[in-house]
C-alpha cells in the first residue's frame, strides 16, 4: 500500500475528501496513514476521530520551526508515509522538510495558480482577490511544494467559471452581499478542489508524474481518466447529495429572518 499523510490546521474538508476516496474504493493501492495537525481544536482532528484515521497532534507554539517540523518528520517516518499532503496546513515548510520530502510533498491552492497566489493570500482572500479583478476563470491547483511557498512544479488543475451572478453580488452594495458572492465561489471551488487532490495522489501514487525543473510531466491520457472518473463516481453522488443538503441549509438560514 502506498501511504498518504495529511497535514492540516482547521476545517478539514480536503481531508475528508482524501479519507473518502479511500472509503468508497476510488484509490487503487492507496491509504491515508495518519493525520497531522497542529491545532488543539481543529475541526480536522473530530473527522478523523469520525473515520478512525490514526492523528497526531503536534504542538507548534512557543517552539523554533526547526524544532516543530524534526517532529513532523518523525511521525512521518514513524508511520512509514510515501506522500505527505499538506491541506489548509498553516505553517511554512522548512528547508529540511522541503528536501527531505523533495517532490514528495504536495498542496493544493484555491485558484489557477500563478494567480492569486501572493505569500499570505489564502482562503476566502484568495476568491475575494479573484472577485476584485475580475476574472472570468478560476479554479484549483495541485502542486509540489518547494521552498517558495505557493511556487512549485504545478501537477494539476482544474478550472471553474466564475458567473456573472458571484461578480454582480460582489459588485453590489447591498449589506452581505459581497461575502455572498465570495463564499458562492469558494464552495463551488472547493467541491472541485475536493476532486482533485485525490486524483494527484493517484497519479502519483502510480509512479507518473515526473519532475523536469520547474515543470511536471503527467503520464496519463483518456482512457485513464475515464478509469478514474468511473470509479469516483460514487464519491460524486456522496458530494452532490453532501451540498444538496448544505444550501438547503444556508437557503432556509438566508429566509429566516434576523
Ligand atoms: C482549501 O481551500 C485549500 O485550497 C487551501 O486551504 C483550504 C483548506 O480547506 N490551501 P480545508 O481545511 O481542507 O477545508
Amino acid at each position: 500500500m502506498f501511504r498518504v499523510a495529511v497535514l492540516a490546521s482547521g476545517r478539514g474538508s480536503n481531508f475528508q475528501a482524501i479519507v473518502e476516496h479511500e472509503r468508497f474504493g476510488v484509490f487503487k493501492g492507496v491509504e491515508v496513514a495518519v493525520l497531522i495537525y497542529n491545532h488543539p481544536e481543529a475541526n480536522v482532528a473530530r473527522i478523523a476521530e469520525e473515520y478512525a484515521v490514526p492523528s497526531v497532534f503536534i504542538e507548534y507554539r512557543g517552539k523554533k520551526r526547526t524544532v516543530f517540523e524534526e517532529e513532523v518528520l518523525g511521525t512521518l517516518k514513524e508511520y512509514d508515509v510515501d506522500l505527505a499532503c499538506l491541506a489548509g496546513w498553516d505553517q511554512i515548510v522548512g528547508a529540511r522538510f522541503f528536501e527531505t520530502y523533495r517532490w514528495r510533498l504536495m498542496n493544493i491552492h484555491p485558484s489557477l495558480l500563478p494567480s492569486f497566489g501572493r505569500k499570505g493570500l489564502n482562503g476566502r482572500f484568495v476568491h475575494m482577490a479573484a472577485l476584485e479583478y475580475g476574472v472570468k476563470v478560476t479554479g484549483a491547483t495541485v502542486f509540489y511544494v518547494d521552498i517558495s511557498v505557493d511556487r512549485g512544479p504545478i501537477i494539476v488543475q482544474e478550472p471553474v467559471e466564475v458567473r456573472e451572478e458571484e461578480i454582480a453580488l460582489y459588485s453590489s452594495d447591498l449589506p452581505g452581499d459581497r461575502e455572498r458572492a465570495v463564499e458562492m465561489l469558494s464552495e463551488r471551488v472547493l467541491v472541485h478542489e475536493h476532486r482533485l487532490y485525490s486524483k494527484a495522489i493517484q497519479l502519483h501514487a502510480e509512479g507518473r508524474i515526473r519532475v523536469l525543473g520547474d515543470k511536471t510531466i503527467v503520464d496519463y491520457d483518456e482512457d485513464w481518466e475515464e478509469e478514474w472518473r468511473e470509479r469516483e463516481q460514487p464519491f460524486i453522488e456522496h458530494q452532490k447529495r453532501y451540498w444538496a443538503r448544505k444550501r438547503h441549509a444556508l437557503e432556509e438560514v438566508l429566509r429566516s429572518p434576523c
